[in-house]
């Protein structure tokens, strides 16, 4: 095997898709996807790949100091591409200390079983860290975030991160750590967990259940395709230059109300639903405490610098996702059964 890669977080959404590039498109290397296996995580997104060669699972919390330094020893990576996070918004108002431990110690304790391993022989070596584009707050109607934006986050998630981006640069600066950073813009695609305003409304829309929209629905994402935010993580870890970040991003921004009317319009359609049906189940609900108005990347660096551009349109990203859900109702119904059912109760009707 030429190279060693741990990919944490791998048996989540977007590591899923990251794990399965890596696996496929570098078979001399070895993948290896360190997983705690929360709520969040899936083996079931890996099937497809689980007996390659080159791939190995490891269960692993990155909270466990321990755990990770005898893993970092086992292993020696080469590279480590970081995504276990908590990670969604509503979950970290609710439970703060979790994000903390979880996206803060965790990336500190994956930060410094690599400076021990690599112990100051960083030819080869990189630590990529996946973070949000959230870090920088919220825009007003207009401008996008550039790499120079300043940090200004407002939910217990986007601090939790923007913690984490400030101690990966920290080792960079004072132990001369290799390290990419990647905020990437709101994503969605195969595997995304029903927590999150897409596969919730096409969850919702498959069982004609309402479509919760937080106050006036005016707030603005810029949508990726989780594919291709993959390709980017590829991209960044390969060529992107030492000790830089890289905004990624599809120049693709929709208000809330917008993109979940398209999104009922592409399912009466392929449901054989009558015009405007789904679009009755839109229902306007209590708003997100902090909620960021508007997220907008400027992602000229990583197009300029890396040739970096999307594969495919949105229209064609919501299409195959849509497809994706419809063609895989077990997972949808696997993933939605038990503590989901708790989170979906106490989250939308307050019990
Ligand atoms: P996710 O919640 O779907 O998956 C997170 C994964 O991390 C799960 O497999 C979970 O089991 C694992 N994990 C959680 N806590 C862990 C721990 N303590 N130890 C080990 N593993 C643990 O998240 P996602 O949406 O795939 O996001 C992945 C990364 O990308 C995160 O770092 C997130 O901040 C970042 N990101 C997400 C988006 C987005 O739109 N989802 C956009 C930009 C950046
Ligand atoms: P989400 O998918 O949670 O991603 P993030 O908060 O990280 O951007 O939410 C996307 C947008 O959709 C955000 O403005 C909040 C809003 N939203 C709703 O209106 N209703 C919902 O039920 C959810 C989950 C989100």
């Amino acid at each position: 095997m030429s190279k060693t890669i741990l990919i944490t977080g791998g048996a989540g959404f977007i590591g899923s898709h990251v794990v399965r590039e890596f696996v496929l498109k570098y078979p001399s290397s070895h993948i290896i996807n360190l997983d705690a296996l929360t709520y969040a995580g899936n083996l079931e997104n890996l099937k497809d790949i689980e007996d390659k060669p080159n791939y190995t699972f490891v269960k692993a919390d990155i909270t466990d100091a321990a755990k990770i330094n005898s893993i970092f020893q086992e292993y020696q990576p080469d590279g480590i591409i970081h995504l276990a996070a908590e990670s969604h918004v509503d979950r970290s108002i609710t439970n703060p200390l979790e994000f903390v431990m979880t996206n803060v110690i965790g990336t500190v304790n994956l930060l410094n079983a690599a400076k021990d391993i690599w112990a100051d022989n960083y030819e080869g070596k990189r630590f990529h860290h996946v973070s949000t584009d959230e870090v920088y707050g919220t825009l007003g109607e207009t401008g996008l975030f550039t790499e120079e934006t300043s940090y200004d986050p407002h939910s217990p998630y986007s601090a939790s991160k923007a913690s984490s981006d400030h101690f990966v640069r920290a080792y960079a600066d004072t132990y001369g750590l290799p390290v990419v950073i990647t905020n990437c813009s709101n994503n969605y695609g195969p595997n995304h967990f029903p927590e999150k305003l897409i596969p919730l409304c096409i969850h919702n829309i498959i069982h004609k259940k309402p479509l919760p929209i937080y106050g006036d629905g005016k707030f603005t994402r810029d949508w990726l395709f989780v594919i291709d935010h993959a390709k980017a993580i590829d991209l960044v870890f390969h060529k992107g230059n030492l000790g830089e970040s890289y905004n990624v991003g599809g120049f693709n921004e929709w208000q809330n109300i917008d993109l979940v009317k398209e999104l009922c319009k592409q399912m009466d359609e392929k449901l054989g639903r009558a015009v405007g049906e789904s679009a009755q189940l839109i229902t306007f609900v209590k708003d997100r405490p902090g909620h960021d108005l508007r997220y907008a990347i400027d992602a000229s660096k990583i197009n300029t610098e890396l040739g970096y551009e999307p594969s495919v349109t949105f229209e064609q990203g919501l299409s195959k996702t849509i497809d994706w859900f419809l063609a895989n109702q077990d997972w949808l119904d696997n993933v939605t059964s038990g503590d989901y059912q708790s989170y979906y109760k106490k989250q939308y009707i307050g019990s």
